[in-house]
């Protein structure tokens, strides 16, 4: 018994180093989810985890933010059954693997540098 306890707490405790809070990311930093700067270039060089929460904030009158898959990321153009989020405050947990978000508010939003992709691991 005293022996299935140690191995008990050893697990326990090897958990709580190994564990990793999933970290919050404004997403374009201080500018927001904003054509000022391409949002991939924000995204580029960072290492994302699947569980890490994007936060996009963006003033809801004038723009939008749709997951869509690569297809959409690439053509600027929301997919079918693509989630179009509205709020000016978006928190999304990150899927493991790519996902794929674009601004479609403005025809132009998009490919002005409204776009990211991102390799969650
Ligand atoms: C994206 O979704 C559209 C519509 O459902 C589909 O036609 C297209 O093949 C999809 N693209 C990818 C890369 O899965």
């Amino acid at each position: 018994m005293v022996i299935i306890m140690m191995i008990l707490c050893l697990f326990r405790a090897n958990n709580v180093i190994h564990a990793r809070t999933p970290a919050t990311y404004q997403v374009g930093g201080m500018y927001g989810w904003d054509t000022i700067i391409p949002m991939d270039s924000w995204a580029r060089g960072k290492i994302f985890y699947a569980g890490d929460i994007l936060e996009f904030k963006y003033n809801y009158l004038t723009s939008n933010l749709v997951v869509v898959n690569r297809t959409g990321y690439e053509t600027c153009i929301a997919n079918e059954n693509a989630k179009e989020y509205t709020s000016g405050d978006d928190r999304i947990s990150l899927p493991y693997g790519l996902s794929y978000y674009i601004g479609t508010f403005d025809a132009n939003d998009c490919s002005a540098g409204l776009k990211m992709a991102i390799r969650a691991n």
